[in-house]
Order: C-alpha cells, then sequence, then structure tokens
C-alpha cells in the first residue's frame, strides 16, 4: 500500500485529497495543513518555499512514498525547491491545471487557437506566472487575476447564508469583470487555488448573471488525475473500509476539524498537532 503525502497550507488542499480518495483508495494519505503559518498567499517566495521544504520533509519522515504539494501557491512559487530538497517523487497542481485547461480548450468549440484562459488565484500565484508559463508552453493564451478576498471569504464560510452570500458574489462579480475587461472573448476559468473548488456554484451564478459563458476548471480535480496515473490504486474491494488518512496541523486542532470537515465533505476524526517553528 503506497503511502501519499499530501501538503497545503491549511484546509484547502482537502479539496484535492477529496478527490485523490475516490480514485486511489487503497493508499494511506498522510496530510499537514501548515495552519499555523498560513496564509501563504501573500508572502515572498523565500518565506513560502522555507515554510513548504519544512512541511514536505515532515510528510517524508511520516513515511511518505509520494508528495502531492495540494497548495497552489507553494506550486507555484517553490516545486523546484521542494523537489530538490526531498528524495521522493513530487507533484504540484500547477501543471496538471494547466493541461486540463488544454484538454477543454480542444475540445471547445473555439479550439486551441481560439480559446483564452481567465486564471483566478492568490497574489503570489499570479505574481509567480507559473500558471501563464505553462499555459503557454501549452500553446493558450492566457491571463491571471489575483483575488486576494476569496480565501478568507471561503474560510469565513460566506457561501450560503442570503446576506454573506450577496457580498461574495459581489467580490466575485467586481473580481470577474475586471477580468474579463482584459479577456473580453476568454471561454475558459481555470481555479488555482485550493479554496476556490468551494466557490463554484456562486462563480457559475455569477458568470450567468454576467452573461458570459466559460467552462470552469478546477486544479484540485485535475491533479488527482494526474497523481493516479503515477500511483494507479485498485478499486475499493467489498468489506473495504476506504482509505486510511491521518491529518497533522500545525494550529488549533478544533479549528482544522472544523473548517476542514467543509473542505473534505466529511467529518475529520483525529487532528494530531505538530510544531514546525516560526
Ligand atoms: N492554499 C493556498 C493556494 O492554493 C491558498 C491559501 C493560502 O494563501 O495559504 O494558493
Amino acid at each position: 500500500m503506497k503511502v501519499i503525502g499530501v501538503f497545503d497550507s491549511g484546509f484547502g488542499g482537502l479539496t484535492v485529497l477529496r478527490e485523490l480518495l475516490p480514485r486511489i483508495p487503497d493508499a494511506r494519505y498522510v496530510y499537514l495543513g501548515d495552519t499555523a503559518r498560513l496564509p501563504y498567499g501573500s508572502k515572498s517566495r523565500e518565506t513560502i518555499a522555507r515554510y513548504a521544504i519544512s512541511s514536505a520533509k515532515f510528510l517524508v519522515d511520516q513515511g511518505a512514498e509520494l508528495l502531492v504539494i495540494a497548495c497552489n501557491t507553494a506550486t507555484a512559487l517553490a516545486l523546484d525547491q521542494i523537489r530538490a530538497a526531498l528524495p521522493i517523487p513530487v507533484i504540484g497542481v500547477v501543471e496538471p491545471g494547466a493541461r486540463a485547461a488544454l484538454a477543454a480548450a480542444s475540445a471547445s468549440p473555439a479550439g486551441i487557437r481560439g480559446s483564452e484562459v481567465v486564471l483566478l488565484a492568490t497574489a503570489a500565484t499570479t505574481q509567480s506566472g507559473a500558471y501563464t508559463r505553462n499555459l503557454t508552453e501549452l500553446g493558450l493564451r492566457s491571463i491571471e487575476k489575483a483575488c486576494p478576498l476569496l480565501v478568507p471569504l471561503v474560510e469565513e464560510g460566506w457561501l450560503e447564508e442570503p446576506a454573506q452570500k450577496t457580498v461574495t458574489l459581489d467580490v466575485l462579480r467586481i473580481y470577474l469583470l475586471e477580468a474579463l475587461e482584459q479577456a473580453p472573448s476568454a471561454n475558459i476559468l481555470l481555479l488555482g487555488c485550493t479554496h476556490y473548488p468551494l466557490l463554484t456554484p456562486l462563480i457559475e451564478t455569477t458568470l450567468q448573471n454576467l452573461h458570459h459563458r466559460m467552462q470552469i476548471i478546477d486544479s484540485a480535480a485535475a491533479t488527482a488525475q494526474a497523481v493516479s496515473l503515477l500511483a494507479p490504486g485498485s478499486h475499493a474491494g467489498e468489506g473495504m473500509t476506504g482509505p486510511e488518512c491521518v491529518f497533522y496541523a500545525t494550529d488549533s486542532i478544533e479549528k482544522f476539524q472544523r473548517l476542514g470537515s467543509r473542505f473534505l465533505r466529511r467529518p475529520l476524526a483525529e487532528v494530531r498537532l505538530i510544531d514546525l517553528g516560526g
């Protein structure tokens, strides 16, 4: 049974784990959310690399044989450094997300040459230009839009209660209008942040209200697909209790369980607290 390490700055990477569990049900998963040092999305490259490498090494010490960097920001800014520091294969979310956008473009009526991608991500991810580099290499035009308010809105859970949802819809409308001003005929929307899959229904509503049709691509699902090709699992047989997951967090266990269950869509039985320093 393979041990797969999954790392994120916090709870968001649980959207990637959620996609991995049904695809590779016979793996063991060790998840680390570096909640004491989050958000990564507003930090410098040096700091993100330092935090991500210490977190990744912790997962190797826990027996991880394959590491998934579920955090877009850590992937965009530090993937090469993490790979260089570890003795195991490391998969990030940017390349699978860009490849999924390519697949969507080639299947769309506009084709690859007529398509344009809008990437939504944290400020650090957009500043790194990592998605643009990957998309350009694949022959796709793209623009990047930093959406720094979306992570806190998702973490606060402002997604359902009508007054709160209105605020989130207003914020999404502003971000999408600004993005579409730069790319008026964009037809693919790439969600380049762990938190954004939880916003998908609100993004769909916003696009409908703007009368703009776009295909939404989620790099969490694309990454899980890429990992399953590297570490294929057998289908869950009868009597199998489901994948074994061990969760570690660097800050409040109670908060990790409360927020994490929203991202994973199931309760997180046991979360262990660890200290990785500052
Ligand atoms: N996990 C980060 C990402 O996917 C979002 C949260 C943060 O900024 O730390 O970019």
